[in-house]
């Protein structure tokens, strides 16, 4: 792809770009947008530097990729249910410290989202991304073909707790294990530490072998980009291909973000031709 509108600076060879050229806070035009986009899809989370954006243009930006998510059980900040304020100090130690794909546990789990640096800690407090591409063309043949006919079954109780009221559910989804990217065709990894609870129809050891296996392959530094945050720092994410992890490395110090989240598609796997 040759960028026109915006520049973009690749971090890692596998994931990971800054891009720069472009005020966030206006309308992008289409021209812009389709890059920004492509560099998404491509590099799977792009950072950008100093953005001044109000709630509205935050969600602005967002509306560009898809409709927005309400978080099922996490309130939004006033005024505006579809940002989702992430916040930790001395007294709420917020840590979304283990790997994970957000809300696996939906039938049309998240696009992506737009992550807004608002207070940060004087050091540390970044953020993780692993690379699911990455992850599943760094196994052997044999393996990629095994895992391919695989289904995971995803869960929330266990992270969200029981439902509030009598009758409701907490999100629950069965998805490939081998997710096929809707834009790219890519293969990519679909299975977290947080929402996966299984892989369906085997035995509670095999998936459990499995499932450790996929987790100590996914921590590999190759696979990994790490963002240093800055205030007014965004790093937008591609949740079809990624997983996340905040360094929890800063308590007692704050550190406030705010999270814009696009809905997404069901997860399917297509064979490559
Ligand atoms: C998230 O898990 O959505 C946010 C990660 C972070 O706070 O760095």
């Amino acid at each position: 792809m040759t960028y026109e509108t915006i520049s973009v600076s690749k971090v890692t060879p596998n994931i990971g770009a800054y891009i720069s050229g472009v005020d966030l806070s206006q309308a992008l035009s289409d021209q812009t947008f389709e890059e920004i986009n492509s560099a998404l899809v491509e590099n799977q989370v792009i950072f950008f530097r100093d953005q001044h954006m109000s709630p509205d243009q935050h969600k602005d930006l967002g509306r560009r990729f898809g409709s927005l998510h309400v978080h099922p059980v996490a309130p939004g900040i006033a005024g505006h249910p579809e940002i989702l304020p992430l916040h930790s100090d001395a007294k709420v130690q917020y840590a979304a410290s283990a790997w994970h794909s957000d809300v696996s546990c939906d039938q049309q789990p998240n696009l992506g989202a737009i992550l807004y640096a608002k207070v940060l800690p004087e050091h540390g407090g970044d953020t993780m991304f692993a690379s699911m591409h990455a992850a599943y063309e760094g196994l052997t043949g044999q393996m990629q073909h095994f895992l391919s006919g695989l289904e995971a079954q995803h869960g929330s109780e266990h992270i969200f707790g029981p439902p509030k009221k009598a009758g409701d559910k907490r999100p629950t989804a069965v998805h490939p294990v081998i997710r096929t990217h809707p834009v790219s065709g890519r293969q990519g990894i679909y299975v977290n530490g947080s929402f996966t609870t299984k892989i369906v129809g085997m035995k509670p050891k095999e998936s459990a072998a499995i499932l450790q296996f996929l987790y100590q392959h996914i921590d590999t530094p190759e696979y990994h980009v790490r963002f240093q945050w800055e205030v007014n720092s965004i790093a937008f994410w591609d949740n079809r291909s990624t997983q996340h992890r905040a360094v929890a490395d800063y308590f007692p110090q704050t550190r406030t973000m705010h999270r814009v989240t696009v809905n997404g598609d069901k997860p399917f796997y297509r064979p490559n031709a």
